[in-house]
Parts: C-alpha cells; structure tokens; sequence
C-alpha cells in the first residue's frame, strides 16, 4: 500500500537492513550497501530525490564518521540529514546543528513515538502521558520554543494505531487553537537553507571527545578509539623556545609527538584554522596508537594555538584532561624573533622597513605592514590569551614554561615539565642535552657524545635589538606585563626570570 500511495510521501534513503555506518570502515563497501537501497527505490519507482538522508541510531552522523559523509554524497548526494545527538542527546533544548563535509546536520527533535511504541492504549505510562505531552506538555513545548523543529515518528507508527498521525493532527490543532504561531512545513533542503539563515553561529562544529558520552562511544567506530588523542599540547607562541621544547620532548622514552604535517611546518595546527574542518578523524590520523595506554603520553605543538581565539574553546571541547604548556619570553624578543623570521622568508614588509618601523607603525600605514605588527605584537599580550585559556581549563591543567630559562638551562625545565605532566620514568635531560658553542644553544648529545641541534632557522644570527625599539617595546608591554604577574601569582605559578627583570627595568625606566 505504501508502495502504491508513493507519490504521496516525501521519501529518504535510510541505510538498507537497518545497519549501522559506523560498523563500515570501508568507505566502498558501505557505498555498496546504499547502492543495495538505491536500487530497491528504482525498481518500484520511488522518488527518493530529496537530498536528506538519516542513519539508524543517528550513527555515523554524530559523532562524525566521515566515511558516512562520503559514502552518502557519492551514492545519493546527500546535502541534509539531521540527529538528535549534537552536542548531546539531554538536555534536549541544547541540541544544535552544524555543517561538515558540505552536508547540513539539523538538529532533530524527541516526539515520543518510537519504533516500538505503536498502539495507543500501550503507551508507556499510559495514552494520557502521550496526550499530555501534546496538550501543553513536553512536545508542545518543543514546538513553542524552537522556531524549527523537525521530528521522526518511526514508520510503523503509520500502520497499527497510526499514532504518527493521531500525535501531529493533535498538536497542529493544540497549538493553532493555544497561540498565535503560524505553523509551516518545508522539504528538507529548503528548511536547511532556513535554518542556517535563522542560525548563521551554528555552521561551525564543536568537536567533543565520542568517548566521553556513553551514547556516543556505542556509534563510534571500534576501529577508531579515543585513544589517539594528545594528552598535552605544547600551545606556543611562536618564537618562544617551541621547537627546541618539541624536540627535547620528543627524546623522552614515554613521551610521543603527533606524525608531522606536510602541509603546516609540520604542525598539525588543527584547533587554529581550517583544519578544524576536516573533522576529528583527520586529527587523529596524526597519532599512532599509544603502545600503553597509560603510560604513554602522546602530544602535539602548534604553536599558533596561543594567542588565535577560538582555539581554547576548541581544544577544551576535545580534550578536556589534556595539560597545557605555554612558553613565555620576553614579548618584546618574541617580536623581534619574528621580525627576523619573516625576513629570512622575504617578506617585503621586513625586509624593506626597519623594526622600529614596523612596531610604531601608525593605523593609517600600508595594510601588509599593519598585519607584520600585528603578528609582532599581538602574541605577546600574554595575559589576555592566557586568561581566554583559562576560561577553558583549570590552572592545574596549564603550565607556564619560561622560556629563558629553557634555553639557558633545558634540563632544570625539562624536570619541571616532566614533573607537572606525571610522566614516568623522569628522564635525565642533562645527560641527554649537550652545549653547543658554535650554534651558542642547547642540542641533542647524540653517539660520541657530539651535538645534534635544530636547524639554521631556529637560534638565527642576527643584530641585537636597537636600544630605541626595546625601548617602546618595554612602555608597550607594561601593562601587559603587570597583567601576566597579577595572574601568575593569582595563580600561584613562579615568576619567569625575565619577567621579574622586565618589571624591575621598566619601573625604574
Ligand atoms: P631565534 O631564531 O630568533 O633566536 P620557535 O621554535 O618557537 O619558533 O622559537 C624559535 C626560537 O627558539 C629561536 O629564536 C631561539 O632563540 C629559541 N631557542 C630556544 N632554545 C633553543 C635551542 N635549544 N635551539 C635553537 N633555538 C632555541
């Protein structure tokens, strides 16, 4: 019969036999089930051209698994689906949606009817709990405040006591006869374009740990763990030691560093730009599988993570046990280490202005040398970034590395950090580390006890600063420097040596 009244329905593929997609790790052969799907919608002529599609138990769609993604837009182009599982089932009125791999996930709504609730007088509770929940109660509610909602009634409740239709036909009379709302309905692509106009913030997916939501590990592939995550990140900022800091890291036995990127300076820079987009699966392709889990602690250092914005929210959402370890120098050195950065790669704005130029540069100077000051100076305004951090994470969580301190003397460090991360055995970094005189920095002893340091572009040679521009770095940072003491000591965390000196200098200045 349905068969028959088909042109009468608005039709999407589900998965065929009910399966899961998070069962598939093989993005053909999961095409291939579809494929079974769409073949039975050819023969008997049904129109199933809608571009939304959902998956049994919402999985595969939330948490992402990205081979349901491909699959989905290669078989049937697939544009919208929807789940009730982003961010989380409960409570139900945070529920959001988002978009990820050109495929608008809507944020679907509980009516109450499932797969097994199909006669009336059945009802768990009985069918007064169902009409209560239309007559002003729970799904009456939902429709009021949510100025689009989208439900599933589950087809069987078109067959047996067709509790689909009674449910609806009632709540559109209940709340045309209660309100003043002008109800509309809207196929799914239209309604997806409606949503991310009404709701342009939630285009953008939080990315949260599928582990740490029972309902959410039981849709996660087995294959995937959650294991493959860092337990710290080294943060940055950029030209404070983070490198060195990354490489010494790197020789403790239990200690393992994310794969390298081809693409970013090999840093995987996910929390801090578009890479965030390519979802949790990419990210964790960047890790081996820990040999012990609870021993290993596996990392990564990116170190624009600092000071851009939306990283915190985006690393606390994932990784919410996870260390932090900033390294602070001299914001004023900070800068002019970049000054010096961007000059060895030819950027003209270095290359052609001093660095005096470049940090008092006026509002009204060319824009491509505003954007060099601003990547000089803004980084270190240390407080502000760290304060959006610790908007995310406890202070036991962040450790502030200084980064003087790191290159003069790696290996008192080295036990600090070690300390702070609980990672076992302690290794001996003084043994490990040797002073090389000709590159005048700490670097790896390797055999014959002979040193092995980080490249030419890390512990560059050049000029010392003008005393004019440390000068105005020094009034420029003042404040900002007051600030970083005021919240260490909130904090309870020791002073970086050149910090103590910067506040003496510039207050006697
Ligand atoms: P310079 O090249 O300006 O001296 P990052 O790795 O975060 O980009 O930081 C680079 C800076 O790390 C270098 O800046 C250098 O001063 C500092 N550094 C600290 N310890 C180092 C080490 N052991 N080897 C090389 N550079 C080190």
């Amino acid at each position: 019969m349905l068969l028959r009244h088909r042109k009468e329905f608005w039709w999407f593929p589900h998965m065929w036999s009910h399966m899961q997609p998070h069962l598939f790790h093989n993005v053909s052969v999961l095409a291939e089930q579809m494929r079974l799907n769409m073949l039975f919608a050819q023969e008997h002529g049904i129109p199933t051209d809608m571009g939304y599609a959902v998956a049994p138990h919402h999985s595969g769609v939330y948490p992402v698994h990205s081979q349901l993604y491909e699959a989905w837009k290669s078989v049937w182009g697939i544009k919208v689906t929807s789940t009730e599982e982003y961010p989380h089932l409960r409570p139900a009125r945070y529920r959001r949606g988002f978009i990820h791999s050109g495929i608008q996930v809507l944020p679907r709504q509980t009516c109450g009817l499932f797969t097994h609730t199909i006669f009336y007088n059945e009802y768990p509770g009985g069918s007064k709990e169902l009409d209560k929940s239309i007559r002003g109660g729970e799904l009456f509610l939902t429709v009021l405040l949510n100025p689009i909602s989208i439900f599933m009634t589950h087809l069987s409740n078109y067959g047996n006591d067709r509790l689909g239709l009674y449910t609806f036909e009632s709540l559109v009379k209940f709340v045309q006869c209660w309100t003043n709302l002008r109800l509309q309905t809207l196929p799914p692509m239209q309604l997806a374009d409606k949503y991310f106009q009404t709701f342009p913030e939630e285009r953008d997916p939080l990315w949260q740990n599928p582990c740490q939501d029972k309902r959410h590990k039981d849709i996660w592939s087995k294959e995937k763990t959650c294991d493959r995550l860092p337990r710290f990140l080294v943060i940055g900022p950029q030209k404070t030691g983070t490198t060195a800091l990354h490489s010494f890291l790197s020789l403790h036995p239990a200690i393992t560093s994310s794969f390298p990127s081809p693409v970013t300076f090999e840093e995987i820079q996910f929390f801090s730009g578009p890479n965030y987009d390519n979802g949790i699966d990419w990210y964790m392709d960047f890790y081996p599988f820990p040999s012990n889990v609870s021993t290993d602690f596996i990392f990564e250092k990116s170190a624009n993570y600092f000071d851009t914005e939306v990283a915190p929210k985006r690393a606390a959402a994932l990784l919410s046990r996870a260390k932090i370890l900033a390294v602070l120098i001299n914001p004023a050195d900070r800068a002019y280490s970049w000054y010096q950065h961007q000059r060895a790669h030819q950027d003209p704005m270095a290359i052609n202005h001093t660095f005096q130029e470049v940090v008092t540069a006026g509002p009204a100077s060319p824009r491509e040398l505003l954007i060099l000051q601003r990547r000089c100076l803004k980084p270190g305004a240390y407080a502000t970034h760290l304060e959006r951090w610790l908007h995310h994470y406890q202070p036991s969580q962040v450790h502030i590395v200084d980064g003087s301190q790191l290159r003069s003397n790696p290996a008192l460090v080295m036990e600090g950090i070690q300390r702070f991360l609980g990672v076992t055995p302690i290794f001996n970094y003084t043994q490990a580390l040797t002073y090389d005189e000709s590159k005048g920095f700490w670097c790896q002893r390797v055999e014959g006890g002979r040193p092995k340091c980080l490249g030419k572009s890390k512990g560059r040679k050049y000029p010392d600063m003008t005393p004019e521009s440390r000068a105005f770095l020094t009034a420029h940072y003042r404040e900002h420097n007051m600030e970083l003491l005021r919240l260490l000591n909130r904090l309870g965390q020791p002073l970086p040596v050149w910090l103590r000196e910067e506040l003496q200098s510039s207050s006697w200045s």
